[in-house]
């Protein structure tokens, strides 16, 4: 297999999620109309990324919630951080490569953190790409109190106006662990911005009935590990969460308020880019309360 990932098991089966959501932005980034161009997408996928979306019947039209997303938090980046921000520190980042493909200040630290593996292979293959700002990798287990504090209570004491971002993370953590971040990011006082997703209970059954109607016993292991293990847990338990429930009103026991609210269906309709026709009602209502939140400190 044409894949610069190791065959050993430090890239762990979670963390391939982060390939499909590159493999769509990669899909995006060779349409005609694309909304952003992400040109290392590719490189940082392999085969992997695609052979994954393909099981997952992923097609191109089914990326729209990833296309959103990305371009929500990209106008984020340049409302917001480009000049009220001296450190961006992306939570879970994945093969996200906005440090590369956005118009940043050359000073801005970007802080990207995430498992080992993940890290390691990122160093690896992006090793001859040079990013636009002073761009940094941590090696972390989110789940893992003491490490998580270590890294905040490290960047707060670097930063005098932070931005934190976690897209596509908070459904793989437990809801314990959802709080205890949201608590710890509160605490550090010179994080004064939270861009993150959110999803609906109507969009994640969705997704969750779509994504177990991929599984099937011919599928490579590693695939049936991603689907069985990884991502229908975490779908099935993001349908019963608070935050789903309760939208970025969750956040506010934790000590933060909704700025502004995009909801994926809202910026479709700006970009003339709509979910496809052939989805459920039910699947295009949830993306009515799904979007991206950029949230602020109550006492700010
Ligand atoms: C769906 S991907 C999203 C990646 C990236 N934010 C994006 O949007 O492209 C989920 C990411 O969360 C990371 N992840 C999941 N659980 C984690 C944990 N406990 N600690 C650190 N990273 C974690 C995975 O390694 C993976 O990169």
């Amino acid at each position: 297999m044409d894949c610069n990932c190791d065959s050993g098991r430090s890239i762990v089966p979670v963390s391939y999620t982060g390939w499909a959501v590159a493999e769509m932005r990669a899909i995006e980034s060779e349409r005609r109309d694309a909304l952003f161009h992400d040109v290392l997408a590719r490189k940082l996928t392999g085969d992997k990324g695609k052979e994954l979306l393909a099981c997952l019947q992923m097609t191109d039209e089914f990326n729209f919630e990833m296309v959103m997303r990305t371009k929500v938090i990209d106008d984020l980046i340049y409302q917001i951080v480009r000049s009220h921000s001296d450190v961006v520190l992306n939570l879970a980042a994945g093969l996200d490569t906005r440090p590369y493909r956005l118009d940043l200040p050359s000073q801005l630290r970007w802080i990207e953190a995430d498992y080992p593996g993940v890290v390691q292979y990122k160093n690896k293959t992006l090793a001859d790409d040079k990013p636009m700002c002073q761009l940094e990798r941590r090696p972390v287990d989110l789940s893992d109190d003491k490490a998580r504090r270590d890294l905040l209570r490290q960047v707060n004491g670097e930063t005098r106006q932070g931005t934190v971002i976690t897209e596509g993370i908070l459904g793989y953590l437990t809801e314990e662990n959802v709080e205890a971040l949201a608590r710890d990011l509160h605490a550090q006082e010179s994080i004064k911005w939270w861009i993150t997703g959110v999803t609906s209970r109507e969009f994640a059954s969705w997704m969750h009935e779509r994504i177990w109607s991929s599984m099937n016993p011919t599928l490579a292991p590693w695939i049936q590990e991603v689907i069985r293990d990884v991502m229908t847990p975490m779908l099935a338990s993001s349908i019963q969460s608070r935050l789903a429930q309760q939208g970025t009103e969750f956040f506010r026991a934790f000590g933060w308020e909704t700025a502004a609210f995009h909801s994926f269906i809202s910026e479709g309709q700006r970009l003339g880019r709509m979910p496809p026709l052939t989805w459920p009602s039910k699947a295009t209502s949830g993306l009515e309360q799904s979007g991206i939140a950029i949230l602020r400190r109550l006492d700010s």
